[in-house]
């Protein structure tokens, strides 16, 4: 199955939708105390409004629930969250993060999505999940020799050094082109499913994620039917740092980064 589901509502059932029931009720209860005495004069209106305001701890107006992030998202912090890697943007060579652990395997990532990483991996157990992060961070070499071996691989099957190369790209990234090479990228799988096939789709854990992973800034980086953009096969697993307010754009759009990106 190649079909997957996108984020239904915006937002969806999050702690940004109960907030802002929270705020519709506070302005109801606001507009409808202001009609009641609309017989004062102008002045006694406009104190009453202040007060009330003050009294409900009032937000500034809000077009979008995902302003508040974006004041939060300044262009440099926008760069580095939406890095374009891929077989067309090589990275810098030589490139490391800074890395932090994230469980007892050892495993590393970027540590500025730390935070947002383990949030979403809590709030999966809490519901009853079982997400595992197979893959993060990794090194050249790491790369370099995940790669080879998917290009020997391809060879047993008969193909040329090149064509063997050009096929394994879209499996592995070959070394300078991968996300994990950034730190900003993880594999997810179920723990009860821990095949990197399209398996992943009936996992509980892939559905979850399907919906919520934009809130906590990651998206799903190689969809179905997209290939011939990232130039990698669909992979029902590889999330990838962006950002809530791109990722919600991307998710929602049923895009790719590259397609975000105008690259
Ligand atoms: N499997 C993805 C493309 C990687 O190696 O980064
Ligand atoms: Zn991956």
């Amino acid at each position: 199955m190649s079909t997957i589901s996108l984020p239904t509502a915006y937002p969806p059932q999050t702690h940004r939708r109960r907030k802002r029931g929270r705020r519709i009720r506070r302005r109801l209860i606001l507009a409808l105390a202001i009609l009641s005495l609309s017989s004062l004069t102008g002045a006694s209106l406009t104190w009453l409004g202040v007060a009330l305001a003050d009294h409900f701890s009032l937000p500034p107006a809000q077009a979008d629930p995902l302003s508040a992030d974006r004041g939060q998202e300044n262009q440099t912090e926008r760069d580095w969250r939406l890095t374009l890697v891929n077989a067309d943007h090589p990275m810098e060579e030589g490139y490391v993060p800074e890395l932090t652990t994230i469980d007892a395997s050892g495993r590393q990532i970027d540590c500025r999505i730390a935070e947002e990483l383990n949030q979403m991996l809590s709030d999966m157990k809490k519901e009853g999940l079982s997400p595992l992060v197979c893959s993060a961070y990794r090194t050249w070499d790491k790369q370099a020799g995940l790669f080879h071996s998917q290009v020997n691989k391809q060879k047993a099957q008969g193909l040329s050094g090149p064509e063997a190369a050009a096929a394994a790209s879209a499996v592995v990234a070959a070394p300078g082109t991968s996300e994990h090479q950034l730190g900003l990228a993880v594999d997810i799988v179920a723990l009860d499913y821990q095949t990197l096939d399209d398996g992943q789709e009936r996992t509980l854990e892939f559905q979850w994620l399907q919906e919520h992973c934009w809130e906590y800034g990651f998206i799903l980086r190689y969809p179905p039917k997209l290939s011939h953009r990232t130039g990698v096969i669909y992979e029902p697993w590889h999330y990838r740092y962006v950002g809530s307010e791109a990722a919600w754009s991307i998710m929602s759009q049923g895009i790719c980064l590259e397609d975000y990106l105008g690259a």
